[in-house]
This record gives C-alpha cells, sequence and structure tokens, in this order.
C-alpha cells in the first residue's frame, strides 16, 4: 500500500471529515479521564492532519506535539489557532523513523489513520521506542456502536459503488476502503511483542447529517482516498452510472440522516 497524499484533500478535508462543536473537546477529556492523564503529560499525535483532534489538547495548553506526511494539511493549523504560540509540529512518515528521542512522550495517539498505513507494525515499534517506560500507545478508528446493526440509509451510495467498480473490473481489495485493519489484529500484534492492549470505546458522537445525494456528491469529486488511484475513464463511467442510479433507483436521494459513530481506541502498554 503506497503513501496516500493527502495534500489534494486540504481544500475540502474539514468540510466532510469534521465533527460537530464540541465534539473534538469531549473527546479530549473522554481520554485525558481514561488514561487518568496529569497536566504535565506529554502527547504526541501521529498523523495530526488539520488538527480536528489536536487543536482542543493545543488550546488548552496541553505538552502536545504533532507529525504528519503532508504539510499542506498540518499548515491549517496554525491558520485556526488565533493568538497563541506556534504548535509543535514536524513532517515525518510515521511508518518510518520517527523524529523523537527514546522514551519523549507519555501518550503516543493516532486518529483515523492506522487503516490507512502499509508497515504500520514499524509504526507501533517507532511508538513504544518514543514512549516513556509506562506510557501509551492509543490507536483510534470512528466505528459503528456494536449495538446498532443497520448502516445509514446512505451507506448504500458506497455499496453502490463497489459493485459499479466490480462490474468495471476493479477488484474488491481495490477499492476497499483501507488495509482492513481491526482492532483485533492490532491488539494481537501488541500481544505478539510483548505488550498489553485493551479495546475500549472513549466516546459516542453523532455525525452531520448527510444524503445520498451529498455522498454521491463526494464521490463526484473524489474525495473519498480509496477513490484517488482509480484511471480517470474508469471513474468517470463508474460515476455517470452512479448518476444515473441516483437519479432512478435510489429511494430517498434528499433525505438526510446523521449517524451516531463512536471513537474506537486500542490502549496498549509495552
Ligand atoms: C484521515 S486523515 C486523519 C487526520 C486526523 N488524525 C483526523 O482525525 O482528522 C489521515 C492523515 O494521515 C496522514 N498520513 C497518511 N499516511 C501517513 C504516513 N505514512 N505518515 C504520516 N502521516 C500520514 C495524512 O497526511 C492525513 O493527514
Amino acid at each position: 500500500m503506497t503513501t496516500l497524499n493527502y495534500d489534494q484533500a486540504v481544500s475540502y478535508y474539514d468540510e466532510t471529515r469534521g465533527f460537530r462543536p464540541g465534539v473534538s473537546e469531549r473527546y479530549r477529556l473522554a481520554l485525558r479521564q481514561i488514561i487518568g492523564a496529569s497536566a504535565d503529560f506529554r502527547f504526541l499525535e501521529l498523523a495530526i492532519g488539520t488538527g480536528l483532534i489536536g487543536l482542543p489538547y493545543i488550546i488548552a495548553g496541553d505538552d502536545y506535539v504533532g507529525v504528519d506526511i503532508s504539510r499542506a494539511m498540518m499548515r491549517q493549523i496554525p491558520a485556526k489557532l488565533k493568538a497563541s504560540a506556534p504548535p509543535a509540529l514536524a513532517q515525518a512518515d510515521i511508518t518510518r523513523a520517527l523524529p523523537f528521542a527514546d522514551g519523549s512522550f507519555d501518550i503516543v495517539q493516532a486518529v483515523r489513520v492506522f487503516h490507512l498505513l502499509g508497515d504500520w507494525r514499524r509504526c507501533i515499534s517507532e511508538s513504544r521506542r518514543v514512549l516513556k517506560p509506562g506510557g501509551r500507545l492509543v490507536i483510534v478508528e470512528i466505528r459503528r456502536p456494536s449495538d446498532t446493526a443497520s448502516p445509514p440509509p446512505w451507506a448504500i451510495v458506497h455499496h453502490k459503488w463497489g459493485e459499479i467498480l466490480s462490474d468495471l473490473g476493479i477488484a474488491s481489495e481495490d477499492i476497499r476502503h483501507g488495509n482492513g485493519l481491526t482492532e483485533a489484529l492490532v491488539a494481537a500484534h501488541i500481544q505478539t511483542v510483548g505488550g498489553a492492549a485493551e479495546v475500549i470505546d472513549l466516546l459516542s458522537f453523532a455525525e452531520f447529517p448527510v444524503s445520498c445525494r451529498t455522498m454521491v456528491e463526494r464521490r463526484a469529486g473524489r474525495m473519498f482516498s480509496n477513490d484517488w488511484a482509480l484511471p480517470e475513464d474508469v471513474f468517470s463511467r463508474a460515476l455517470r452510472q452512479l448518476y444515473h442510479w441516483l437519479e432512478h433507483e435510489c429511494e430517498r436521494p434528499d433525505e438526510a440522516v446523521a449517524r451516531r459513530m463512536v471513537f474506537r481506541a486500542v490502549i496498549a502498554r509495552f
């Protein structure tokens, strides 16, 4: 899996992946409480992006360092901070050597990125190296709550898109979102390398409401990273079919529905 270039996502990232007001702040409080963070804890965020998770920490004055491979994504962070001091940010590929000394941080966290990584095991070993003894690695993805079985109505757009691409000869592993990593796989690996891991739902939250039409428009704008490598001709043909489906077969194209989701964390100690 090659590294995905999020420079192309800067202009729409916050609009399409942003949280409702207060969610990031509640996430920070929930994590701090679960890990029992004290005021002097040093945090490192891997793949901080535009700071959707990190900003409340920086604004609250936490000792917080962010890295990302995309300078363009990180450039959004100082722009969002009005009067505060410049944030501590570094460019780095988190699947290679991290630019920090051994034992530098109490907490290393990575939100919404492990599913995109190739050598995620290397990322875990580097995180372990830069953690202080007793420090914790927190790997977070946004997932459906375990108690809600049915997907939201607009999820059918992604299903339909998969069907169309498959009919056009694109293999399912090419259109799968990310590397298919699960909390169970990550936790098992951590145990294999001598650590201990627990899986915890940190916080449940409602997303912004979305309709099928909005999802189709996001596909059309190539806003999903699993479309970035599709050849232009395949993408255009698939899109025509998706619009045809939206106009002629989709039952409620404009009904906007909000999903309830959770921040699900693997919390590891070594
Ligand atoms: C889906 S965004 C998540 C950003 C942020 N954590 C959030 O939740 O909004 C994925 C981020 O991971 C970064 N990224 C992807 N692969 C990376 C790598 N190998 N090293 C460092 N950053 C990477 C991208 O540049 C992008 O900013």
